[in-house]
């Protein structure tokens, strides 16, 4: 039986306060999702919430710091309680703790731990408390927000633990994919590309709208879409 989209769809967007996961959020319920925004602490719910408002009433924020495994199961809890089941996942948070002349013989433990925490461990936290949901629903779509230097092809030097972390991710999007195969659930990596944000920087080429636009299309994808792959402009891209 093809499983049916859900009459209501509501999207966890983790990192949702700003940069890209505010502004997929944004897009997403201007395609009628309802958005819950996953931010670090209250005041930055409210601060998501207010600009989250400009364009309609279809969200809530929630705080998640997505290091923390019982906060992590805290906010889905909640997100089903409150609102139902998700249907779509946006696995964005992130960190770049590194500048890009870091290289791995310099780079001490602490922050190839800090950032494989947020990277890759809060992706994963994430879809161990949303996919049970989902697989009841019978119906999810996970994106996990990646990056072109996490493209082993194309691999170079420096960031080192920013590149692996997102290689990572994208392990993970395959693995998952697999798992979940025949469920009803879709999982996918995307690049955004290089994004004016506070991470990107403001000398970066993309805005926040072209960034965002091929987590959206992911996030809506149909029963038949693509499911396992990594995408850039809404195309497939090497791993
Ligand atoms: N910008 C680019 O050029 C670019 C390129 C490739 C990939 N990406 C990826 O795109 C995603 C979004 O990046 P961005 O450019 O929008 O970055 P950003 O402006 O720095 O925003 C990052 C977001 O992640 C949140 N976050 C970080 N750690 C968190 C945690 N432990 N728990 C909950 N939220 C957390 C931040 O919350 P706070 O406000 O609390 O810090 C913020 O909302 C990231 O995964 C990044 O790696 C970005």
């Amino acid at each position: 039986m093809i499983p049916a989209m859900p009459a209501n769809r509501i999207a966890i967007v983790t990192g949702a306060n700003r940069g890209l996961g505010l502004e997929i959020a944004l897009q997403l319920m201007k395609a009628d999702v309802f958005v819950v925004a996953g931010c670090r602490d209250k005041a930055k719910c409210e601060a998501a919430l207010e600009a989250l408002r400009s364009v309609g009433t279809n969200a809530d924020a929630m705080p998640v710091d997505v290091t923390d495994t019982r906060a992590v199961k805290r906010f889905v809890d909640q997100v089903e309680k409150q609102h139902g089941s998700p249907s779509i996942l946006v696995n964005n948070a992130g960190i770049y703790p590194e500048s890009t002349t870091a290289r791995v013989v310099d780079t001490p433990t602490s922050v190839w731990r800090e950032t494989f925490e947020t990277n890759l461990f809060g992706a994963v936290r994430m879809c161990r408390d949303v996919v049970p949901l989902m697989r009841k629903l019978r119906f999810g779509r996970i994106v996990n927000i990646s990056s072109g230097l996490g493209q082993i092809h194309q691999m170079g030097e420096g960031s080192p633990a920013y590149r692996v972390s997102k290689a990572s991710l994208n392990a993970l999007t395959r693995t998952l994919a697999a798992e979940v195969a025949g469920s009803g659930i879709l999982v996918n990596s995307m690049s955004p590309g290089w994004v004016r944000t506070d991470m990107g920087g403001e000398d970066a080429p993309r805005s926040v709208e072209e960034g965002a636009d091929t987590a959206v299309w992911l996030c809506l994808l149909p029963s038949n879409g693509p499911t396992g792959q990594f995408f850039r402009d809404r195309k497939p891209i090497p791993w």
